[in-house]
């Protein structure tokens, strides 16, 4: 049966080695917890590091065979790898880096190829423990490189990639000296999952500034394979929070704290020991806030309940003894000898005993600096199955988006913090309940088993996708089905779009002039009589003249405003004007004046305004812009405004590639290709007879029969035609 391979650095639990025993404590965070309500019941392998360095084999069998019981299969890793990999790079590099913490990223080398190296190390074991049919889905950002590794070793498999913390911003990002490789780490998986819809668009930013690769509608076609990127909101095991409350453990602890901690509001904040979770901010708008109310003395506590984290990197450390010592002059500010202002916890606990917290708790307050998603507040909310109690909560974490009804807050802003800390304080229960009671709807709807069934639903599409596709491509090597009909026939028709299809693009359309190989293709295809070669092109007519000239070809211009047959001379298809130029024309150099870099290109009977040198999102912003600003004049005006590929293009609207390439369709053609790169080409796609054959180049949609990757690819066809005939 096949199986589902999870990857995470770590596995949900860690192991201790005491007296010759493995004891067995639950791994921090949200992944761990989140993932940890899954993986048992859905025919799931959970790969990762045990938390434990082993040194003998004998050591390392006897615990693989105890951890394979639970669905969980160790990777060992050695002390260094660990501290280059996990408390280096992973820690010291792109944690900081992704929350936007760049004073505290550094970037060495040793550490990037460390990284590298255990990402490898992942990848091989995983290669050994896949079968066909498995799926694979890689967590979190110590794994950035390994959806790539697994993609070269197994180029069929199912690879999904989630990661739990933000995406930063592009202009954060780019600070990273290897994030080319990073990103291209990405790629290797058929969906990419985000928390929230800001970090997909960081990502895709990315992707177009870094790569140069476009996305359309969430769908990035790159190495011949379709990729999907979306936002997957995590949610909770709603259930399993919702009934804890009422479970005779957790009430029995609910009495104990009670008791002990009188009848007071309790304040609960939970967080690993982590700058970005904002806890000094936390108590030191805690701390003006009591110094502002002083009627809440007595009758308040907040309940911090800190877990500890990667104490190995000095910036946890330092926060240790900045919350040390925060918590201890708050307390010595305030404190009497029946009333400590803050009850501070420094370790994890128990469910039970954290489900009691939540259970007590009339105010949760959740203030991190930045978080991917931030699961406690959602265990909160999961918790009070009464429709009591307040959550406040920074606007900063992915869980915001969600639980709207909470008191939302910039954890950044003292001021917002003491307001509403006051606000959750003085809330009536009616308004609670209204808030709660709309959260809880949120959270048990979008709970994590709903979460895994998209993600994975959408995975399963992603390939569908992927299949449907690779069966339109077609290469030199599998093309025998038109060349079949291609030595058949006797007289053949071959349509061919310049830029895209026969050559690559340039940043000066004039370079494009046609280099060797095309020169030798181009005279072996019109060498035989039985061939008609039409280069059916947007380029204006001179500059076709001037590539085409030494070539036995007819050539159409402008996208179908000229035509020339052989060596006739050229022919205007319909009667044209130019009189709107002077009306356009304006507009256009705006824009160029606006955006430096680009440029107008003046045709016979068309203007190009070409944005390719200018930065592709300001230049894309610009171009529709452009096109919202011509929408209404060039529709008055019977005007085309045609968007190609870095190119904004006004002209005739009755011409088009399809409508010209009628001129030739019509003569009795028992062959026909049609090959081109943009939508212009999808006109002419149409037009072909049923038994045509209409290639694409690229991936993008089309109604083309089959596709190409590139130019190259085009070449490479065109030479099997000739071949076919020798
Ligand atoms: N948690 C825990 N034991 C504790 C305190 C917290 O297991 O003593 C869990 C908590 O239930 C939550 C997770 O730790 O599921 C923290 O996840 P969150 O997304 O809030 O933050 P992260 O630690 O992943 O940054
Ligand atoms: C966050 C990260 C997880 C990580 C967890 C605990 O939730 O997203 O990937 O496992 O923190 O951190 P640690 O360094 O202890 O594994």
């Amino acid at each position: 049966m096949a199986k589902t391979i999870i990857i995470s650095n770590r596995l949900p639990l860690t192991i201790q080695k005491k007296d010759g025993t493995f004891s067995y404590s639950e791994s921090a965070g949200g992944l761990a917890t989140g993932l940890g309500s899954i993986y048992k019941t859905n025919n799931m392998l959970w790969v990762g590091w045990p938390g434990i360095n082993l040194k003998t084999d004998t050591e390392r069998i006897a615990l693989k065979i105890e951890l394979l019981k639970e669905n969980l299969f160790p990777i060992f890793l050695t002390d260094k790898d660990i501290e280059n990999y996990y408390v280096g790079f992973s820690n010291k590099t792109i944690w900081p880096i992704y929350h936007y913490f760049t004073q505290y990223a550094s970037f060495h080398h040793d550490l990037w190829l460390s990284y590298k190296k255990v990402n490898r190390i992942f990848c091989d074991e995983i290669v050994k423990l896949y079968k066909p049919g498995d799926i694979i889905w890689v967590h979190d950002y110590q794994q950035l490189m390994l959806s790539s590794y697994l993609r070269q070793k197994l180029p069929q498999a199912t690879i999904g990639f989630f990661q739990h913390i933000p995406f930063p911003s592009y202009e954060v990002f780019r600070s990273i000296p290897w994030r080319e490789e990073i990103l291209k780490g990405y790629l290797g998986a058929d969906l990419i999952g985000f928390h929230t819809y800001d970090d997909t668009r960081h990502f895709f930013s990315c992707l177009k500034r870094v790569l140069g690769i476009e996305n359309n509608l969430g769908k990035i076609e790159y190495e011949q394979r379709t990729i999907h990127v979306d936002a997957f909101p995590m949610g909770i095991d709603f259930e399993k929070f919702n009934t804890s409350a009422s479970e005779q453990d957790t009430t029995a602890k609910v009495l104990e704290y009670k008791a002990s901690l009188g009848d007071r509001k309790i304040i609960l904040s939970i967080d690993r020991l982590d700058y970005s979770k904002g806890i000094p901010q936390r108590l030191m708008a805690y701390e003006s806030f009591l110094e502002k109310y002083p009627e809440y003395h007595s009758k308040i506590i907040l309940v911090q309940l800190t877990v500890p984290s990667r104490y190995d990197v000095s910036h946890y450390r330092n926060l240790k003894i900045e919350i040390d010592e925060l918590v201890g002059r708050i307390n010595g500010k305030f404190g009497k000898i029946n009333w400590m202002p803050i009850h501070y916890i420094f370790r994890a606990i128990p469910f039970t005993h954290l489900s009691a917290l939540y259970a007590i708790s009339d105010v949760a307050l959740i203030t991190p600096i930045r978080d991917g998603m931030n699961l406690v507040s959602k265990e909160y909310v999961a918790t009070r199955h009464l429709n009591t109690g307040v959550l406040i909560l920074s606007e900063m974490t992915g869980a915001a988006k969600e639980l709207v009804e909470a008191i939302i807050v910039n954890p950044n802003d003292k001021e917002a913090l003491i307001a509403s800390l006051k606000k959750a304080l003085s809330m009536s229960k009616e308004e609670q309940k209204k808030r709660m009671t709309s959260m809880r709807n949120t959270i048990r709807a979008y709970n994590v088993h709903n979460w895994l069934e998209i993600f994975m639903g959408r995975l399963a599409y992603t390939k569908e996708l992927q299949k449907e596709k690779a069966s339109k491509f077609i290469s030199s090597k599998n093309n025998e089905h038109i060349l079949k009909t291609y030595k058949k026939a006797e007289k053949r028709l071959i349509l061919l779009d310049y830029d895209g299809t026969l050559m690559p693009f340039f940043n000066n359309p004039y370079d494009a002039q046609p280099d060797k190989e095309l020169c030798s293709i181009l005279d072996l295809l019109t060498a035989d009589d039985k061939n008609q070669v039409v280069i059916i092109s947007g380029r204006d007519k001179n500059t076709l003249t001037n590539f085409m000239d030494d070539f036995k070809v007819d050539l159409v211009a402008e996208h179908g405003i000229w035509y020339r047959k052989g060596i006739a001379e050229w022919k205007l298809s319909g009667q044209q004007t130019e009189s709107w130029k002077k009306e356009i024309m304006p507009f256009l150099k705006m824009y160029v004046a606006r955006t430096p870099g680009t440029f107008i290109e003046e045709k016979d009977y068309s203007l190009v305004w070409h944005f390719r040198k200018t930065d592709s999102e300001f230049g894309e912003m610009r171009a529709s812009e452009l096109m919202a600003n011509l929408n209404y004049l060039t529709s008055q005006m019977n005007l085309q405004l045609l968007e190609g590929n870095k190119v904004v293009e006004i002209k005739d609207s009755k011409v088009n590639k399809g409508k010209v390439a009628d001129l030739w369709l019509e003569e009795n053609y028992d062959f026909v290709v049609a090959i081109g790169d943009d939508r212009t080409d999808e006109d002419m796609f149409k037009i072909l007879p049923k038994w045509g054959h209409s290639i694409k180049v690229g991936h993008q949609e089309t109604s083309a029969k089959y596709c190409v990757a590139n130019y190259q690819d085009v070449r490479e066809l065109l030479l099997t035609f000739i071949k076919s005939i020798e």
